[in-house]
């Protein structure tokens, strides 16, 4: 079975997950909030898919309420990772599948979720993205926290922990690390038309996704 299933068959494991998860998200959120705010302004609905117990959502949705009080923000996740969870004011939680229906957003977030899959499966998810963000004639974007591998101003060591992941993301799941080169085929192979990498997350980047 797959890891998301054998989370689903010993809580154990799933809430150790969880944590792990969360505490990387409480890093990277305070990263995203203070160096990225720019990527956020107009955003008025934000779906995070894949968002775990909901820690960076929750940031963004606390840290933006003043800067931009419209925001609404939804985290989609699997059904025993979100299930007892309780949403607040501008927080929802969505027990879904994001290779079937992804809510409508102006922009769809993404962190450490495509690393888990193959191309042709996160071809898949970007295209239930693309749907939900173009939905009601609108154009928003897809925001993606991700390594670039083989990306020229990366030190020794770095490099070499992108890699230890690049192994572990396939021994553990049907993923990889992805070089440029990797990610534009697969936005372009998922109908978008356009991206921006920004690498200002340590080992990891931001990926700006357009239609
Ligand atoms: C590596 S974790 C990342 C969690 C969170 N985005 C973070 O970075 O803290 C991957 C997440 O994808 C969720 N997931 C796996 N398969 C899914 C599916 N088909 N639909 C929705 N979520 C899924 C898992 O339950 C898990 O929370």
């Amino acid at each position: 079975m797959t890891f998301w299933d054998y989370g689903n068959q010993d809580p154990t494991l799933a809430h150790f997950f969880n944590d792990a998860m969360a505490s990387d998200a409480r890093l990277i959120s305070s990263l995203v909030i203070d160096e990225c705010k720019r990527v956020f302004q107009g955003v008025d609905s934000l779906v995070d898919i894949g968002g775990g117990t909901g820690t960076v959502a929750k940031s963004i949705a606390d840290a933006f309420l003043l800067h931009f009080p419209h925001m609404k923000c939804t985290v989609l996740d699997l059904p025993h990772v979100v299930a007892d969870l309780k949403g607040s004011k501008n927080l929802e939680y969505v027990a879904g599948d994001m290779f079937e229906a992804v809510p409508a957003a102006d922009a769809i977030f993404l962190k450490w979720i495509l690393h888990d899959w193959s191309d042709e499966e996160c071809v898949k998810i970007l295209e239930r993205c693309k749907e939900a963000i173009t939905r009601e004639g609108k154009k928003g974007k897809v925001i993606i926290v991700d390594m670039t591998v083989e990306n020229k101003n990366t030190d020794k060591e770095s490099g070499e922990t992108q890699l230890f992941f690049d192994m572990l993301m396939m021994v553990l799941a049907t993923g990889k690390e992805r070089n440029e080169k990797e990610w534009a085929k697969l936005f372009s192979d998922a109908g978008f038309s356009n991206y921006k990498i920004t690498p200002c997350l340590g080992l990891r980047s931001l990926i700006e996704v357009y239609p």
